[in-house]
């Protein structure tokens, strides 16, 4: 069974363990991980930040960005199908106390005149905007790439509103191997950035939060609070640093997949794909059954998700071959035909 239902579900690889096991480490909550400090410093050298900060989960990095940005009784504007409006347990509402703003986004995701659209005025019982989320590669989008003149365009919309950018990079690894970019284009538009380890470059656990010295000090003090400081966290930065140094290139494959995967289900009883810039491959239905669909390719080899009654999600990553995956692909092709045209047309 090949499992494409998330870049979270691949195992650490030998290598990995190996790292892990050999890492030094110390109470990064007392005085320090050395194994956290170098990674930290790692990751702030490659996005071209002052300075970086660990973190336990992307959520709780963009929670954390939330809280040092924006005053509650602030709103964030940000795409109406970003990850943070509909997987994060409304944090920004419940945690920094921020009303989250969705923004329709014209084409595929939010642009500039979208977010400019968007703005408030300044008057007296208006809300007051507090931040800015972008979100890049988009997840909801089918892994889109917004590219760096895009994120300076909503940067500067932002700044004439006087309020700062954060970006949900996730998958900003994606982004970078995709385009060939540098990661320090992407980031340069933005005020803070979160970066996931445990998606793409295949880590158990972490993200880390990377901007200014000052935005990184007063983050440190915010993940404290929410119980995310960690003690010998260099276990876990072995891991981050290992898919860092030894497994960003390997993305370049998941790619080359989403997207022989993608050419190969569009049409399928009428459905299609939308085309990955990455490694996710979004498959729109002609009509609701994307349960049908995820238990027919699942009877054929391959787990997905459902995204939508109408959108099922495919996601392409290390721990799949591909050999393995060209040998299920007509299969599951067929499959989702199959599904859909047994399945009821209405609804
Ligand atoms: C775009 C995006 N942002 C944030 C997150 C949250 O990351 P985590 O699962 O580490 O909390 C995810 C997770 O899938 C994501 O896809």
């Amino acid at each position: 069974m090949l499992d494409l239902r998330s870049d979270t579900v691949t195992q650490p690889s030998t290598g990995m363990r190996a790292a892990m096991a050999e890492a030094t480490v110390g109470d990064d909550v007392l005085d320090g991980d050395p194994t956290t400090r170098a990674l930290e410093s790692r990751v702030a050298e490659l996005l071209g930040t002052e300075a970086a900060l660990y973190v336990p989960s992307g959520t709780m990095g963009n929670l954390i960005a939330l809280c040092v940005h924006a005053r509650p009784g602030t709103e964030v504007l940000l795409d109406a199908e970003s990850h943070i409006v509909h997987w994060e347990l409304a944090g920004a509402a419940a945690v920094a106390g921020v009303q989250v703003r969705p923004v329709r986004a014209s084409d595929a995701v939010m642009s500039a005149a979208d977010l400019a659209a968007a703005a408030r005025g300044r008057g007296r019982y208006e809300v007051p905007a507090g931040v800015v989320c972008l979100e890049n590669t988009h997840n909801g989008a089918g892994g889109r790439v917004s590219l760096p003149s895009a994120l300076q365009a909503m940067a500067d919309v932002a700044a004439d509103l006087g309020i700062p950018v954060h970006l949900d990079g996730a998958r900003l690894w994606n982004a970078h191997v995709a385009t060939g970019l540098p990661l320090a284009a992407f980031v340069a538009p933005v005020d803070s950035v979160m970066v996931s380890f445990s998606k793409g470059l295949g880590a158990p656990v972490g993200a880390a939060l990377a901007g200014s010295a000052d935005f990184i000090a007063r983050a440190d003090r915010v993940r404290k609070r929410l119980g995310g400081g960690l003690r010998q966290s260099g276990v876990l930065a072995a891991a981050a640093r290992y898919g860092l140094e030894h497994q960003l290139d390997t993305l370049a494959q998941d790619h080359a997949l989403a997207r022989a995967l993608a050419s190969a289900l569009d049409g399928a009883g009428g459905a299609r794909v939308v085309p990955p810039d990455t490694n996710i491959v979004m498959l729109d239905l002609p009509h609701a059954a994307a349960d049908e669909v995820v238990a027919a390719v699942s009877a054929v080899g391959v787990r997905a998700s459902v995204w939508s009654t109408t959108r099922v999600r495919f996601v392409l990553h290390r721990d799949i071959p591909a050999d393995a995956l060209t040998a299920l692909v007509p299969g599951v092709a067929e499959a989702v035909a199959r599904a859909l045209v047994g399945a009821p047309t209405s609804g």
